[in-house]
């Protein structure tokens, strides 16, 4: 009993010094929600540290006095984004802090870890008084082990969040995109054994479409430990030893997947058992590269039938947070004839992730590397490099997401272009399931062309180009006469390319803001582009209109970036059906069509 008490401890310390590092799919792990009403401070001046906010200091005595107190008169509701919840923090940038009590008895041999899907911007947090730990970044996940700060019965977490912009920070001081603050997503306790499953692999092997592959590994270097790892409809059954790095490997090849494809997204039920955990998970297979100028997916050509989209929740706005949010701009994407997504312009919700992949939607993901961001500060490129390891850490069993995407128009310069192919290098190592792109920066080459002399042309594998002809500058009727030289054989998704208009609004063609000039915009763009053979796809700016600071026209805009082709009220324009045509040219809907 003393030894099995001393290897319990030791293993304690060693699971604290090696606490899980990913924590892949949380949500199909033993979670408890801490979502709901948090009650709030305000703390527009940052004064709330030196009031002892964060662990909730109350006053001593009658003849003593608080600056603040977390009372029932200040709620709000988590996850949301704090600037649509409350009409007087629509556009504030700053702190607010949050409270709510949970109560979890832990056994001893069990760890608790305290998860947030994400927080804008930076979150700093506590249970019971006592630091647990900071994360910076809006969009991608977060946790820590609490196993050693939490009491029986209540204990009480209170969390600092500050969506403030800052030079140094990704993104930086400059986002066409609303600075949406808060704990915009799940907030969950996850508990797993003291050595348990961190993260997981599964896949298609290098080079086969019938063989697949798999590698465990646990939180902690501990050989000996059993994974059992099964695919019910494959007949995988594959009892695992963990090697002295606490990992297993496997190789299957008995019963070949049927392989995802987004008229067939077949997923299969995966479950991962450990010491008394049970993950589950819904993995697919498929295999996706560049040949020449072709994108391959199983090994035949396909066409990207997609569309730019913000996380932007339908006719409420604000951050999405609810399925039915995602589940709305999915079925917009599907009614398109859509069968790729540009997650723009930071990870999305991994709900979203999942349901894209149920529904046969391919997806760019991307960090929000975004315009300018203070290149030569290393600070800002290990948040970066942060950022991009959280993302791939969540969604590497994701099989819809085919682009890992490392910016979106970058002003070039040396810095600028050391700090991306550090970014470039940690992808290829990190992933090689998925291509290696971003927005590339576009030159003007003359009176009616343009071409890419971006150095980073030479390192992604897919190239992604934005560019607003008729727009932001030139007219509809200029498309037809623009010639693109860019100086690769790699393919080019289209990845922006658009117009305003006001849904409803309505005039002739050169009319700027109506919905015919839009139209036309989409027209010219997509024929001009249809004349490029590496044309292998295209997501146009925008699916909705979204809130953006940068858009303060009051009689187009307020507040609204109207490149949407369906306003926030779900208004479908012209352009939506010119572009659903065009993708009815490239097979949507083909299935319905016998
Ligand atoms: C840019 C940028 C988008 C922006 C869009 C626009 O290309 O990538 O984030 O919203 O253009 O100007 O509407």
């Amino acid at each position: 009993m003393k030894r099995l008490f001393a290897l319990t401890m030791g293993m304690l310390v060693a699971a604290q010094l090696m606490a899980a590092d990913v924590l892949h799919n949380v949500y199909g792990r033993n979670v408890t929600s801490l979502n709901g009403w948090w009650q709030i401070v305000v703390d527009p001046y940052d004064t709330g540290m030196g009031y002892g906010i964060y662990k909730n200091a109350q006053p001593a005595s009658k003849s003593d006095h608080a600056e603040f107190n977390f009372s029932d008169k200040e709620y709000i509701d988590v996850p949301a984004d704090w600037n649509t919840q409350r009409q007087d923090l629509f556009f504030y940038e700053g702190t607010v802090w949050y409270k709510r009590t949970f109560e979890h008895n832990l056994k001893r041999d069990r760890l608790l870890y305290l998860y947030f899907g994400g927080a804008n911007y930076q979150a700093d947090v506590w249970v019971n008084g006592q630091k647990a730990g900071a994360h910076e970044g809006g969009f991608t996940p977060f946790f820590f082990d609490i196993t050693g700060l939490v009491q029986k019965g209540e204990n009480t977490v209170v969390v600092r969040v500050n969506n403030r912009r800052r030079p140094d920070a990704v993104p930086a001081m400059e986002t066409d995109w609303w600075n949406f603050g808060g704990l915009t997503r799940d907030v969950m306790l996850v508990e797993t054994p003291m050595a348990h499953i961190d993260d997981y692999e599964i896949k298609l092997e290098e080079g086969s479409l019938s063989r697949i592959t798999g590698k465990v590994k646990l939180n902690l270097p501990v050989a000996d430990v059993r994974i059992d790892v099964k695919i019910g409809d494959l007949k995988l059954n594959q009892k695992l030893t963990t090697d002295a790095r606490g990992e297993a490997s496997f190789t299957f090849d008995k019963k070949a997947p049927i392989l995802w494809t987004p008229e067939t997204p077949r997923l299969y039920d995966v479950e991962l058992k450990c010491n008394g955990e049970k993950i589950e998970d819904q993995i697919g297979f498929r295999h996706i590269e560049v040949r020449g100028q072709q994108l391959l997916l199983n090994g035949k050509p396909i066409f990207l039938r997609g569309v730019s989209v913000h996380e932007e929740a339908p006719y409420r706005t604000g951050r999405c947070i609810a399925e039915k949010d995602d589940s709305t701009l999915i079925s917009w994407s599907k009614f398109l004839g859509a069968n790729f997504l540009r997650l723009a312009h930071y990870p999305h919700n991994e709900k979203m992730v999942r349901m894209a992949e149920r529904n046969g939607i391919m997806l760019w993901s991307e960090i929000p590397v975004y315009w300018t961001l203070d290149w030569t500060n290393p600070n800002t490129f290990a948040c970066a490099s942060r950022q991009l390891k959280e993302m791939i850490d969540r969604d590497h069993n994701r099989c819809g997401v085919i682009v890992w995407s490392i910016g979106n128009e970058l002003p070039k310069g040396e810095a600028r272009d050391n700090f991306l192919r550090r970014l470039a290098q940690q992808v290829k190592q990190a992933d090689q399931e998925r291509l290696l792109s971003m927005a590339m920066t576009i030159d003007g080459a003359g009176e009616n062309t343009s071409t890419i002399t971006d150095p980073l042309l030479s390192v992604v594998d897919i190239i992604g180009v934005n560019e607003y002809i008729g727009w932001y500058g030139g007219t509809a009727a200029d498309c037809n006469r623009h010639k693109w030289s860019i100086p690769s054989q790699k393919p080019i998704i289209v990845t922006e390319f658009g117009a305003g208009a006001v849904a409803g609004r309505f005039g002739d063609v050169t009319e700027k803001w109506t919905e015919e000039y839009q139209a036309e915009v989409f027209r010219r763009q997509l024929a001009m582009w249809s004349r490029q053979p590496s044309f292998v796809g295209v997501s146009p700016w925008v699916l909705m209109d979204f809130h953006s600071p940068r858009r303060m026209n009051h009689d187009t805009q307020n507040f609204f970036n109207r490149k949407g082709i369906i306003s926030e009220r779900g208004q479908t324009k012209q352009a939506f059906y010119v572009l659903q045509d065009f993708f009815k040219q490239k097979g949507a809907f083909k299935h319905l069509m016998k």
